[in-house]
Order: structure tokens, then C-alpha cells, then sequence
């Protein structure tokens, strides 16, 4: 009897093994075609734009201040094919944290300061609740604000996507005993069911010129401080919550 179910948890676990090894495998070549179509994007375009301002640096009577144009143009395309690589690399690349001490208010300000002119311009407020009573986090800092401007940024294009004449992203704070949780809240569209099942894969976008990196790269640096990121539908707008183990704000905080 224990021998029979030992080895059905092996069997279940060995399945289990299979399936995540299958659904890497799976996640892989369905990057590989996104990465493959974002790129064909703009270097068919680049490569219209050489030919094309070819053609007329060889025209009899070359309008050498048009053809010109026309190569900026295409070398407009190359730097966002190299844009696209280059974000790659950066949510693949595991590079090392640099860890300091934080105090969560201060992250989130240095975050706000960063977005502060594209909310204005779209009239929308930043406010923040409930950060200072936090305790420190034991965090990479520039990754904790480049990940906030993402989720800040999403928010304020979504609300002025959406034409809202104005609006409001809220940061608020809990602590959770083993958890930090930041969350990231505005009252806009809320998020698109067809890409709700898929927000953190990279290339999942609903903008015209989105690389669709932002979240799979957010969420992989959360999972790299042994946290989480997280999107909640709200019955107006979206929420993202991040946590922070608690650990990692205990550590040399004496
Ligand atoms: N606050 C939000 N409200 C509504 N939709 C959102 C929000 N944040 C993200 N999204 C959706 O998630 C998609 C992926 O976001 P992201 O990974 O940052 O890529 P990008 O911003 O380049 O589109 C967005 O295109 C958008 O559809
Ligand atoms: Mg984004």
C-alpha cells in the first residue's frame, strides 16, 4: 500500500515536472514568434525606406534633401528593432541587485517625479496612501522605481487612451506581517480581457506602438527580490499589487 502510493506521488510529481518543463517550452516559442514578428516590423519598413532613398540618390536629378528624410526614417525603424532587443536582453539578463536599504515613500517619490509631467499633461493626480508608517525594504531601488514607472505609466495611458477628462493613480501600502504590498490603483478602462490571461508574457500589448515588455520585466524583478507582481481587475480600472517579503525589510534594519 505505501510502496503503491509512493509511487503514484512520483508519478504525479514526475507529471508535474513534464508539465512545467512543457509550458517553458511553450512559453519559449511563443516568444520567439512575437520577438520574430516585432522585429520583421520595422526592418521591412527600414529596408523600404534604404531602398527607396537609394532610388533617388540615383535618379537623374537626385532631391538629395528628400532622400535624406527618407534614411532618417529608416534609421528611426533600426532603433526600434534595436529598442526591442535591447528590452529583451534586459528581462532575460538575470544581472545582480544592487540591495540597499529603502524607505517605500521615498521609492514611490523618486517614481512620481519620474512620471510627474506625463500626468500633468494628462491632468492626472498622483497621490499616494499609507507609505510612510511602512518599515524599510531591503530592495534594489532603481529597479523598484523602474518597476513603479511602468505600472504608473500603463495607468496614465490607459486613462487618457480612454479620453477620460481626468483622473487619479493611487499608491497605497500594507503591511501584511509577511508581506509588503504596494499597489498601484486607477479608476480607467481596466485592463482587456484578451490580454488579462497573458499581461506578464512579453510582447502582449494593446498599443499601436507598445513593445509589450513593461510587465514581464516588472514582474520578473519583483520575482527577483523574491516578491510578486500582480493585476487585479477592478469594477472600474486596474490594480497592481506588489509584495515584498517581509524579510527582506527586516534585514539590517537594526
Ligand atoms: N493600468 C492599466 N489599465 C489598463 N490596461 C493596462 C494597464 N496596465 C497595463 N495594461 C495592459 O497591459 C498591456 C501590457 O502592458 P506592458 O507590458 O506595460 O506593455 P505596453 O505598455 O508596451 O503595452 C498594455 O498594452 C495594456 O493593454
Ligand atoms: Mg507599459
Amino acid at each position: 500500500m505505501v510502496s503503491e502510493r509512493r509511487r503514484s506521488q512520483e508519478q504525479v510529481q514526475a507529471q508535474q515536472t513534464e508539465l512545467t518543463h512543457l509550458q517553458r517550452l511553450n512559453i519559449g516559442s511563443e516568444m520567439a514568434s512575437a520577438l520574430a514578428h516585432e522585429l520583421s516590423q520595422p526592418l521591412t519598413a527600414a529596408m523600404n525606406y534604404t531602398l527607396a532613398a537609394l532610388r533617388m540618390i540615383k535618379a537623374p536629378d537626385p532631391d538629395l534633401e528628400r532622400a535624406a528624410e527618407v534614411l532618417s526614417k529608416g534609421i528611426s525603424q533600426v532603433e526600434a528593432a534595436g529598442q526591442t532587443v535591447h528590452g529583451l536582453r534586459e528581462f532575460m539578463q538575470k544581472s545582480e541587485l544592487r540591495l540597499s536599504r529603502s524607505r517605500i515613500d521615498e521609492t514611490v517619490e523618486r517614481a512620481f517625479h519620474l512620471v510627474s509631467a506625463e500626468a500633468d499633461a494628462a491632468h492626472i493626480d498622483l497621490r499616494s496612501v499609507g507609505l510612510p508608517a511602512l518599515p524599510p525594504v531591503y530592495v534594489d531601488q532603481v529597479r523598484i522605481v523602474q518597476v513603479l514607472v511602468n505600472l504608473l505609466r500603463n495607468a496614465v495611458q490607459a486613462i487618457s487612451e480612454a479620453k477620460m477628462a481626468s483622473g487619479a493613480i493611487t499608491v497605497s501600502g500594507m503591511d501584511n506581517g509577511d508581506l509588503i504590498e504596494i499597489s498601484v490603483a486607477d479608476a480607467g478602462p481596466g485592463i482587456a480581457a484578451e490580454v488579462m490571461v497573458r499581461l506578464f508574457l512579453p510582447f502582449v500589448s494593446t498599443k499601436a506602438s507598445g513593445m509589450g515588455l513593461g510587465l514581464a520585466i516588472s514582474k520578473s524583478i519583483l520575482e527577483s527580490h523574491e516578491g510578486d507582481l500582480q493585476a487585479v481587475a477592478l469594477p472600474q480600472g486596474a490594480r497592481f499589487k506588489l509584495t515584498l517579503p517581509r524579510s527582506s525589510a527586516e534585514i539590517r534594519d537594526a
